[in-house]
């Protein structure tokens, strides 16, 4: 039987990933390994004491550690032999380490890197999903413009550099670039970057929000837009079509505690949905590591992930810099309303 092995034993690691292990394969075998003694799970330091009593090519491993360690130990362990790995976001943190994971996905034989995919496994998502299809099925892309926005309140996790980063480009973005691509295929064009600092940390560029305005191959535009220094959760997707008539809204699960989505679409009742997006993930992600017949096919391609992080790559260098929040706030919530 399969291990899995959670590096990182933080939030990520314990209040989501294990969390949804335990609801999705209640008696899968779980050890975390974290320099930092752990209490009340199966624990070990290091990799070297899992590999005491375990074989590496029996491990599933969810990288959940700190941003910048990603790919090193990614490396690390493909060099010792583990060829199922589960990967959180940002997938990589320059574009030298996205092109060796890309290059270990194409060159290490019988390697299945799956990245955590969180909305696209959104129950709420699939409306937006067909309204997309539906869309394009009668048309090209023109006219059809997705509004993603993502708030909350971040001021104690990123004075505490918690998952190694302070960066929005690296918080909320990567779930909104890949939901993008997910829906409207590749982007041709950045056709606007913005970011700006938070109150506390004014010296640090993109540690208050940024905001991004994509043009898709389709001729579809994305606006996604993140601030960390909201006063209340948002998590929050509209598609209009057209001259605006039709639309679909999505208000995705505000957090691991509120598990739960509306949708609205227009002529339509709302419809609630129980949505955990992660507990769908990686039910998906285990039946590919268990080669389960007809489980394999990812809903998102290792080459879409490649695409949104490598976008989110590029639009971190290249956005223009913000000095106050104030401005891009106003423009933050000058989103459509409701139809
Ligand atoms: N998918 C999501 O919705 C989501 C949510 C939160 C965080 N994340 C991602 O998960 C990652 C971790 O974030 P977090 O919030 O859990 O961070 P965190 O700071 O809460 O926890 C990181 C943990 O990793 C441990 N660690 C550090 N180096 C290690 C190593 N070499 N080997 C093993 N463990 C090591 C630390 O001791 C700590 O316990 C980040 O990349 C973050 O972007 C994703």
């Amino acid at each position: 039987m399969l291990t899995t092995v959670i590096m990182g034993a933080g939030v990520a690691g314990r209040e989501l990933h294990h969390r949804s292990l335990r609801r999705v394969r209640p008696d899968q075998p779980v050890v975390f390994v974290d320099p930092v003694p752990q209490q009340d799970v199966p624990w070990v330091p290091d990799f070297d004491a899992f590999t005491e009593r375990n074989r590496p090519s029996d491990a599933v491993v969810h990288i959940c550690t700190p941003t910048p360690t990603h790919v090193p130990i990614l490396g690390e362990l493909i060099e010792r032999g583990v060829r199922r790995f589960v990967l959180e976001k940002p997938i990589a943190s320059s574009s030298a380490e996205l092109d060796l994971l890309g290059n270990w996905v194409a060159e290490v034989p019988d390697l299945t890197i799956l990245p955590m995919a969180v909305w696209p496994y959104s129950a709420a998502v699939q409306t937006a999903r067909d309204f997309v299809r539906l869309t394009l099925a009668g048309s090209d892309g023109d006219g059809l413009v997705l509004h993603m926005a993502q708030e909350k309140f971040r001021r104690v996790d990123s004075t505490r550099n918690r998952g190694g980063t302070t960066s929005a480009f690296d918080v909320e973005l990567p779930h909104q670039a890949l939901l993008a691509r997910h829906l409207l295929g590749p982007v041709d064009e950045v056709e606007e970057a913005e970011c700006w600092p938070a109150p506390w940390a004014a010296h640090d560029p993109s540690s208050g929000g940024a905001r991004l305005r994509l043009r898709h191959r389709n001729g579809a535009v994305s606006h996604l837009s993140t601030d960390l220094a909201a006063a209340e959760r948002r998590r929050h997707i509209r598609l209009t079509a057209g001259t605006g008539t039709r639309w679909c809204e999505v208000g995705l699960p505000l957090s691991r505690d509120r598990p739960w989505s509306r949708v609205r679409r227009n002529g339509m009742p709302q419809l609630r949905y129980d949505d955990r997006p992660i507990d769908a993930f990686l039910d998906h992600a285990y039946g590919a590591f268990e080669e389960r017949a007809g489980l394999t096919s990812p809903t998102v391609p290792f080459d879409h992930h490649i695409d949104a992080a490598d976008l989110i790559l590029t639009v971190r260098a290249a956005a223009r810099r913000i000095r106050g929040a104030d401005d891009a706030r106003t423009v933050l919530h000058d989103t459509p309303s409701p139809g």
